[in-house]
């Protein structure tokens, strides 16, 4: 069998959402420290808590980038409350597994979109609950 799954394939040679958004309203960082690789995560929201769009630029392995890849095409278009519900075992089963020293990666996909929400609250004053993180 093959390492690497046909969508982990599929995401990390042609990923979605690659970029930064100018003028995002909430920004995440994330770091792994025990490889170095680090993801960033730019999110627009409208008014209702709708994500317009998200962008990321990942500096890291192929399952880093097949993660973010996914991760933000599965929170595009959804409300914040959901997006924050997005763990690395969904963005890991989009992408039809990964292997099981490379887990790790996904859980970068998934603390980078809730770092990127934990900002918007901040900058727009928004009251959150501090452990859900879902909007009150
Ligand atoms: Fe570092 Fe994959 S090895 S995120």
């Amino acid at each position: 069998m093959a390492l690497y799954s046909e969508k982990v394939m599929e995401h990390f040679t042609n990923p979605q959402n690659v970029g930064k958004i100018e003028n995002a309203d909430g920004v995440g960082e994330v770091g792994n420290a025990r490889c170095g690789d680090i993801m960033k995560i730019y999110l627009k929201v409208n008014d209702e808590g709708i994500i317009e769009d998200v962008k990321f630029n990942t500096f890291g392995c192929a399952s880093a980038i097949a993660s973010s890849s996914m991760a933000t095409c599965l929170i595009k278009g959804k409300h914040i409350n959901d997006a924050v519900e997005l763990s690395n075992k969904a963005v890991v089963e989009a992408l039809d597994g990964l292997p099981a020293v490379k887990i790790h990666c996904s859980v970068l996909a998934e603390e980078a979109i809730k770092d990127a929400v934990k900002d918007y609250y901040e900058r727009s004053g928004i009251a959150y609950d501090p452990v859900t993180l879902k909007m009150k």
